[in-house]
């Protein structure tokens, strides 16, 4: 018995450290999410458009789609259309695969399924610590994604971070220096830093949605699911009353 519970100790602590390390030079930040929270997906849905769709595909999800899963007017529904697509579209990159690959290095990857892949702090985590890396090919890294290919694409609304170095001994006695966390900007963004944190929540819900649309549906069964179950119950118990109302009591032996 001992050794099984040490067993499971060891696996379940080595998971957790798998994890633990997957942050990269940084701890991951913990976003929470209301999917119930239509609008706050609607904002998402149009800055993952304005900001992300230029370079990235999201070839599993369809405009349509979004709008009936988000309730969306028709207005709202056309406002997240770009020209020349229709909602029955799926969502497109509208940058050659080629031309990508000539300019990044390599193609920017679908984003229908990262929420899945990465999780939804990976991504708010990684959206949000972009730094100033001037040995980079666009000027900048990422702590949870070194060497990253991208671009900053928040700079402007974020501003640019600021590295913070610690001198590492390495066992053959030279030093290194090791990215240990991030710096408020030098420029300030042109967004306040709250309203910025929205932005990007909310643009993680959305990926997060998208990732899985039929959570909706199932967070939406859910109430009726629990009501059925509670209504069973009291049927169920008033059945045994009944059931049990001609059954005499066993006399005991005196
Ligand atoms: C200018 C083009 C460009 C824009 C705009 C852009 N990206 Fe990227 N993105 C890239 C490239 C290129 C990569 C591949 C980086 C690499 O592998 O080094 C990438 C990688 C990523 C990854 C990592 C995927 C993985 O797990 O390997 C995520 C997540 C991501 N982008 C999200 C976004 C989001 C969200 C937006 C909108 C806010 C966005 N990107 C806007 C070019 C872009």
């Amino acid at each position: 018995m001992m050794k099984v519970i040490v067993f499971l100790f060891i696996n379940v602590l080595g998971i957790s450290l798998v994890f633990a390390s997957e942050g990269g030079a940084i701890p991951l930040k913990h976003v929470s999410i209301n999917l119930d929270d239509k609008a706050a997906l609607y904002r998402g849905a149009q800055t993952f458009i304005a900001q992300c769709a230029t370079c990235h595909t999201a070839q599993y999800m369809r405009y349509g789609r979004v709008a009936s899963d988000l309730h969306l007017s028709s207005a709202q529904a056309n406002s997240l259309l770009p020209p020349h697509l229709k909602l029955g579209d799926e969502m497109v990159s509208f940058m050659p695969a080629d031309y990508a690959k000539s300019v990044f290095g390599t193609v920017p990857p679908d984003l229908t399924l990262i929420a899945r892949v990465r999780g939804a702090d990976w991504l708010y985590t990684y959206l949000t610590s972009f730094y100033a890396d001037p040995t980079k090919r666009w000027g900048v890294n990422n702590a949870v994604f070194p060497g990253v290919n991208m671009p900053d694409v928040f700079a402007a609304l974020q501003g640019v971070q600021e590295p913070v170095y610690q001198s590492v001994k390495l066992p053959d006695g030279s030093s290194e220096q090791r990215l240990v966390g991030l710096k408020a900007p030098l420029i300030a963004g042109n967004m306040p830093p709250a309203e910025f944190d929205t932005l990007v929540r909310d643009l993680v819900a959305y990926m997060v949605y998208m990732g899985e649309p039929a959570k909706l549906q199932r967070m939406s069964y859910g109430p009726y699911v629990l009501a059925f179950i509670l209504l069973f119950t009291v049927l169920m118990f008033l059945l045994k009353i009944d059931y049990w109302r001609d059954i005499k009591k066993p006399v005991k032996p005196e």
